[in-house]
């Protein structure tokens, strides 16, 4: 591998630890949990690993004595900053345990577990990623962990390698495998424990006991500098109105982030369009009088931040989804065949006459490169791609529309222009930032020291991360603790619940309150790039969002 000066530099940093893990740990309990919803049913789907308490690490007497450890290690779904240093943490963690203990990574995602195709990863493979981005050490994938026989073939390895643990880093819903792999090997007194880890840039996997995912801040910190930089354009050339659409599959973490970071004129918010029930139609109508009220100012230009999941929240959009998903569930021959031959007006037509009225009405109103978007291949958890719908295009195009009628009207008269972008696999990668970088190294040193306390069926959590480092709080969730019933590929299924941005919350409220102002004048904030050495108040800053919600 090349090294660029920056890498080279960057390795040396030493991540930092709670000071509850630096010397010797102790553990302590609080009393049983309960799951967020559906308890009955979550309970009974989850009998050895259901209502396990919460567990936090403090500072100990003495250390303890342990035999050698050795743990899998597989990286799931989406990238995110700072997955090696869960890893470097993981290993540094283990070896503190006992130096004999060994690492080993499955390549390619949860797929490597099933298919017995791993490496063990030594001190010169770990060292080389210390503080990069990527998953590129071992590779990620989305394969689902749901069947028998995949737990099987992963038991086989997990005694062939003399495995005490495997720890999963991914989002929800590789975190809900963890929790189904966590269960069937205690159900079966297999001796392998599974650990979860909080992943996704989404920023979507948090509750009173995760305060964020890792990736969030350095991808929404990537993010707002490209946004700033945008702004910066538009402020000069005076003549685009640039649509934005930032990552985030479902909830508007991401869009909020940046939006606090950088004062666009226009911010959508999916959750609230969900919550006002907003059409298509009014969202497009919002845009177009922001567009229209600036050009009175002169000002043809502006920047609005679109969420990747909007679409899925806009109700007739929503419901239109779910009937494709179902449809798309059943997966019937004729089906294949037109997806595989058929010409897209063939096939969109075939799709809008298995719909309801509404949704076949809503299906037909889209333009057809978007309705043809919407009908593409479901990721293996069965949720619709989102990063593949252009859904920034389609608001530009109806708002230019909207104006148009508008202006016969007399009710705009000024310029629009539009230029589009999507920001999301930007950012996946960037080199983690200090707080992702010291985050997730804790967050796999716990996750070893959970290991050694012999815990399974729990996600690694480090919280109190509006403070210094040294004073965070490390631990452990029962991921039981997180879950609810949730229709699957049209079946019910137990899954984590997805946090989306709180509406009552003092982030969005803060939004709210500063949104007007922001559409009509022009008060952009230009972040610039994530700085790694310098002053704190430049280098160390946690999210906005994270920020709000600890003030
Ligand atoms: P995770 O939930 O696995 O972290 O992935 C999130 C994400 O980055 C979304 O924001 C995006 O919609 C999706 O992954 C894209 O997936 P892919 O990498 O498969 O194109």
């Amino acid at each position: 591998m090349s090294i660029s000066a920056l890498q080279k530099e960057r390795a040396k940093y030493q991540p930092k630890l709670p000071k509850s893990l630096r010397g010797a740990i102790q553990m302590t309990e609080g009393a049983k949990t309960e799951s967020v919803a559906d308890q009955a049913e979550i309970a009974k789907l989850f009998p050895n690993t259901y209502g396990m308490p919460v567990i936090n690490f403090i500072e100990g007497k003495e250390e303890k004595k342990h035999e050698p450890v050795n743990v899998g290690v597989i990286l799931s779904g989406g990238q995110a900053p700072g997955g090696h240093n869960v890893i470097s943490g993981i290993f540094d963690g283990i070896k503190r345990i006992h130096p004999d203990s060994k690492l080993y990574g499955f390549l390619g995602g949860p797929g490597g577990l099933v298919k017995h195709e791993y490496v063990e990863l030594t001190a010169e493979i770990v060292d080389e990623y210390r503080n990069t981005g990527g998953f590129d050490i071992i590779g990620s994938g989305r394969t689902k962990l749901e069947e028998e026989e995949q737990y099987e073939k992963g038991l086989e390895i997990a005694k062939d390698l003399g495995l005490k643990a495997l720890v999963i880093i991914g989002g929800d819903d590789s975190n809900t495998n963890a929790c189904v792999l966590a269960e069937y090997y205690a159900a079966k007194n297999a001796g392998i424990q599974v650990i979860g880890c909080p992943k996704t840039i989404d920023g979507d996997l948090k509750n009173d006991m995760i305060e964020t995912s890792f990736g969030f801040d350095t991808a929404t910190k990537v993010y707002s500098e490209l946004i700033g930089n945008i702004q910066r354009d538009a402020n000069s050339a005076k003549k685009y109105w640039h649509f934005i659409k930032l990552m985030g599959r479902s909830a508007s973490h991401i869009g909020l982030e940046c939006a606090l970071k950088t004062q666009p004129n226009i911010c959508l918010i999916s959750e609230e369009v969900a919550e006002k029930k907003e059409t298509l139609n009014h969202i497009v109508e919002y845009i177009a009088e922001v567009v229209a009220n600036r050009a009175e100012n002169g000002d043809h230009f502006g920047v609005a931040l679109i969420p990747e999941g909007l679409i899925e929240f806009v109700p007739e959009m929503k419901v239109l989804i779910s009937e494709l998903n179902d449809l798309m569930a059943k997966g019937t021959e004729k089906m294949e065949e037109l997806f595989h031959n058929a010409d897209m007006k063939m096939r969109l037509e075939w799709v809008a006459e298995r719909l309801s009225t509404e949704s076949a009405k809503a299906f037909r109103s889209l333009p057809d490169h978007i309705a043809n978007q919407l009908t593409l291949e479901r990721d293996p958890h069965g949720n619709v791609q989102v990063s593949l719908i252009e859904t920034e295009k389609l608001l530009g195009e109806m708002v230019k529309s909207k104006l148009k009628e508008w202006k016969k009207e007399g009710r705009f008269t000024g310029k629009f222009s539009a230029q589009y972008h999507f920001f999301g696999y930007e950012g996946r990668c960037a080199a983690p930032s200090n707080f992702d970088a010291d985050y997730c190294y804790s967050l796999g040193y716990t996750a070893a020291v959970l290991v050694a306390s012999g815990k399974t069926g729990y996600m690694s959590s480090v919280r109190n991360t509006t403070a210094p480092a040294t004073e965070w709080i490390a631990g452990g969730v029962p991921i039981t603790m997180m879950m609810n019933m949730e229709k699957r590929h049209g079946h019910m299924k137990p899954v984590i619940q997805k946090a989306l941005v709180k509406l009552d919350g003092a982030p969005f409220k803060y939004f709210l309150s500063k949104r007007g102002e922001w559409a009509y004048k022009t008060d952009y904030v230009y972040p610039g790039p994530i700085q790694y050495f310098g002053p704190t108040e430049v280098c160390d800053q946690p999210t906005e969002t994270l920020k709000l919600e600890k003030a």
